[in-house]
């Protein structure tokens, strides 16, 4: 507790409620807290009587945003407030103010959840009306997933206190919220700067008969802890004492036991909870929602910081995209192309837009529409959209579990936006996926990788072209397979076109299908390799983590990534399948190097300029590629 904002009461209440206070920038809000700080006995001792002493001296009047600026340059200056949380309470219970009025953080921290409000006060200013940043609070708050909303028409005194200007901001204010599906608590006339219908209805508004804000903020709901819903547990540090290794973080959800089997994510190891640790407190068996613990395990796995746990039966998803809703307030736009850091519960990763379905004007509501190829959400602007991750991340859809369904996105070092993950078909990693994984084994032959070796003259590798369409890849396999097969050697071609009229004859082009299409041909690539076959493979690939997945599959060396390349402009001369001229007249969506994207290597093992060097030319840099490979025996051809 903080000696500036200790209560008069002396007796604290248990119950706590946390509230956030928003409005337009001038519609009162320092003046409100600091009247409400007055009223329930909760300012330091003395402050009042010394701000109003200044202000006599100074012969201005006294204002009571002074009040809560002096208390926030204390707070600025670290003095005695060490916390960006300040507190009041009624009878009934304390409640806590997150992110104080003046803090220029304060929508900021709203979308990062930095502390989670569970109810919220919005003002507006009777004289100003609903302002364009009333919407957008409303809009927001709503995001979030806050349903404790109570409007507060202040400035009252202002407008004579008439009741007729009261009823017309509610019905306006009412009717945007209800067109964004928010059904406010009620909505309050006051005037702060006098205290009226705060903590006493005062004799201003005689038509009042509805509560004081005080009355109001005693009936909201204290949320529950999720303790009932699926385990996560982001791991927030790991110690290590002797041999032990505590894994310590909070339970943002559900319940855990000793004895419970955790899987984590993204790495996919499990291990069984040996015992739980609390600071300054013997152990117990079991921890749920909101409790911050320390866990070890009974076999010791590689486990890091950002790493989720949850039950096995019930894990997060775990890829590298997702739908989401997010809320841009940076100064620069939210660019597609250019990469960001993506924060997830203790989880960092760099990610970007893979595409924008819609943009929204948080105040008017409109769709917001762009030039073609601008594709970019502007400061203040709401956007839903599909974001991807350089490499897997775990989470939730908003809608089922809050923590690990949001996210923050960071731009060089600041905050920039914020959101929440909607729902959609995303792949499950169900128990039984699990336990199947659990219960298999590689089945392990009589024949050796050495005597296929032997027989075949050379072992099996994986040729991996990637490259734009028209760039040259199935051209260049075809050639090279002759060549090899000529030659004594035994290699197969797999090709895009080809693959994609069976095995994958079920998938698309889009970004999700076009992942799992390279998971599938990089498996089967695997099993000719293991079969001792040179696997000559032409997918377009576009995207870099798909192909390094593939790499990570394959045995160490036995995967040479080439890539074919030709600048657009060539293979959209070049056209083989007419395909360019389709795209470019919009009748095929989503085609690589026009209406989407595609990543080239950054260290393949060979790149072959296909606008330069004949097929020929080509297909002998790859056979000098595999010889090389001779010496250190990965490839003996
Ligand atoms: S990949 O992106 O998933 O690797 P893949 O190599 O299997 O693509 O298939 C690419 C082939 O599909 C192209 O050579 C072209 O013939 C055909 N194709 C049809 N629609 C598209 C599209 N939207 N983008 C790229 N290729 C397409």
């Amino acid at each position: 507790m903080n000696s500036v904002t200790q209560p008069a009461v002396s007796s604290a209440p248990t119950e706590q409620l946390k509230i956030v206070i928003v409005g337009h920038v001038d519609h009162g809000k320092s003046t409100f807290v600091g009247r409400l700080f007055y009223d329930t006995g909760s300012l330091p001792e003395g402050k009042f009587e010394q701000l109003q002493l200044i202000a006599e001296r100074r012969g201005v009047p006294f204002e009571w945003a002074n009040l809560m600026d002096a208390l926030q340059s204390e707070r600025d200056q670290n003095i005695t407030i060490d916390t960006a949380q300040i507190w009041f309470q009624t009878k009934k219970r304390q409640y806590v103010i997150i992110d104080a009025p003046g803090h220029k953080e304060f929508l900021k921290n709203m979308v990062t959840g930095a502390a989670n409000a569970e109810a919220a006060l919005l003002l507006i200013d009777a004289n100003e009306g609903v302002q364009e940043q009333s919407r957008r609070h409303g809009y927001l708050l709503n995001l979030l997933g806050l349903r404790q909303i109570a409007v507060l028409v202040n400035k009252m005194d202002l407008q004579s206190y008439s009741q007729e200007r009261f009823n017309a901001i509610e019905s306006e204010y009412r009717k945007f919220l209800s067109s964004i599906g928010v059904e406010p608590k009620c909505f309050i006339p006051i005037a702060a700067k006098h205290g009226d219908n705060i903590a006493v209805r005062g004799a201003n508004m005689p038509w009042w008969s509805g509560p004081t804000v005080l009355e109001m903020l005693d009936e909201f709901k204290v949320a529950e802890l999720p303790k009932d819903q699926p385990l996560r547990l982001p791991i927030q540090d790991i110690y290590r004492f002797d041999e032990r290794r505590i894994l310590a973080g909070r339970i943002e959800s559900g319940t855990l036991k000793v004895g419970d089997r955790l899987l984590f994510s993204p790495s996919n190891k499990a291990s069984t909870v040996k015992t739980i640790e609390r600071w300054n407190a013997p152990s117990r068996d079991t921890a749920s929602a909101g409790e911050s613990i320390g866990v070890t395990l009974t076999e010791q796995i590689f486990v890091e910081r950002g790493a989720v746990a949850a039950l096995e039966t019930a894990p997060p998803y775990q890829l590298t995209r997702f739908k989401a809703r997010l809320f841009w307030l940076g100064r620069a736009p939210f660019r597609k192309g250019q990469v960001y850091k993506l924060k997830l519960a203790t989880q960092e990763a760099e990610c970007e837009i893979e595409a924008i379905e819609r943009i929204i004007d948080s105040s008017t509501l409109g769709t917001i529409s762009r030039n073609e190829g601008e594709v970019f959400v502007g400061r203040n602007e709401v956007a839903e959209l599909t974001l991807r991750v350089k490499r897997p991340v775990a989470f939730d859809v908003h809608a089922d579990i809050v923590t690990t369904g949001r996210f923050v996105i960071v731009d060089g070092f600041e905050v920039a936006g914020g959101g929440i993950i909607a729902a959609d078909n995303y792949p499950q990693r169900t128990s039984d996926s699990l336990h199947k994984s659990d219960n298999i084994y590689w089945s392990h032959g009589k024949v050796t990788d050495e005597q296929r070796a032997r027989r075949n003259g050379h072992p099996g590798c994986v040729v991996w072209l990637t490259g734009l369409s028209g760039s040259g890849k199935s051209t260049i396999a075809t050639e090279l397979e002759r060549e090899l097969f000529n030659m004594g050697k035994h290699a197969y071609v797999l090709d895009g076109d080809n693959v994609r009229h069976g095995l994958c004859s079920d998938l698309a082009f889009s970004p999700r299908d076009r992942q799992e299409n390279i998971r599938r041909v990089g498996e089967v690539a695997k099993l000719f390799a293991d079969a001792g076959i040179i696997c000559i493979t032409a997918f377009i690939s576009p995207y870099r983590t798909d192909r390094e997945l593939v790499r990570k599959m394959v045995l160490d060396g036995q995967f040479i990534e080439i890539y074919v390349n030709a600048p657009i402009e060539v293979c959209e001369q070049r056209d083989p399948k007419g395909l360019y001229v389709k795209a470019r007249a919009n009748e095929i969506k989503e085609f690589t190097g026009i209406s989407a994207p595609y990543e080239p290597p950054t260290q393949p093992e060979i790149a072959l300029h296909t606008d330069q060097l004949t097929v020929s030319e080509s297909v002998a840099r790859i056979l000098e590629y595999l010889h090389v490979q001779d010496a250190d025996t990965a490839i003996t051809i």
